[in-house]
């Protein structure tokens, strides 16, 4: 199987774990985007979503599923996303599509984390992914030497030549080079350094329900 039919695998698997009458929070990716396809076949059963970015947004409006800001809404079941890295306890590296914040926004106001991947996404131990910091631009070059300090090497992630610039107006650090052995008390580290406005390890909104895309068909990781 390829991995784009891996995700298509998991995206139409995740549909199992959305409540029917109740809104579903929407992560962003191109395995989102395959669940969102999936959601389209329940759309009458649900109010609506909340989605994790401008893109997901789009796409969850296109197909006829209301989208809510998250000041709308209480707490919700369920949350559904990718993941760019996934340990053995559900922890996760995000950020590849430039949305870790509203993910970890979304994620944290909902009850139960559903990541979706397919099997690359396993790791030992997260790091081997550049993990994806979202700054305040005049911050950039200051949190690029803590980095430095921790072995990590910083690059500014550009789009089309220009530094990305993500839905919050901010910009994106990619650091390769760290070994990330305790992921909570390094999530908790980093996010109290000035300027970042969130890291992209996922430890404190850790995954619950891991669907992971495999040659022999979704195996289901529950941590
Ligand atoms: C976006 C994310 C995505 O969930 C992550 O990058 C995985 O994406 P994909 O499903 O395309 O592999 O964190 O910010």
């Amino acid at each position: 199987m390829t991995q784009d039919e891996l995700k298509t695998l998991v995206g139409q698997a995740a549909l199992q774990y959305v409540v029917a009458g109740e809104i579903v929070g929407v992560g962003t990716g191109s395995t989102v985007n395959k669940f969102i396809e999936a959601l389209a076949t329940m759309k009458d059963r649900i109010p609506g979503a909340v989605s994790s970015s401008v893109a997901s947004t789009e796409r969850l409006r296109a197909i006829g599923i209301p989208v809510f800001d998250a000041n709308e809404v209480g707490e919700l079941s369920v949350y559904i996303d990718g993941a760019d890295e996934i340990d053995g306890r559900g922890h996760m590296v995000k950020g590849g599509g430039a949305a870790l914040t509203r993910e970890k926004i979304v994620a944290a106001q909902s009850r139960r984390f559903v990541c979706i991947a397919d099997e690359s996404k396993l790791v030992q131990a997260l790091g081997a992914f550049p993990l994806p910091v979202e700054v305040i631009p005049m911050a950039a070059q200051r949190i690029a030497r803590q980095f430095a300090a921790l072995g990590g090497k910083v690059a500014l992630r550009l789009k089309d030549g220009q530094p990305l610039v993500t839905d919050n107006g901010q910009h994106i650090l990619d650091v390769t080079g760290l070994s990330i052995s305790e992921p909570l008390s390094f999530e908790s580290e980093v996010n109290q350094w000035p300027g970042v406005v969130t890291v992209g390890v996922f430890a404190h909104q850790k995954a619950a329900v891991c669907l992971l895309g495999t040659a022999s068909g979704v195996k289901t990781l529950t941590y």
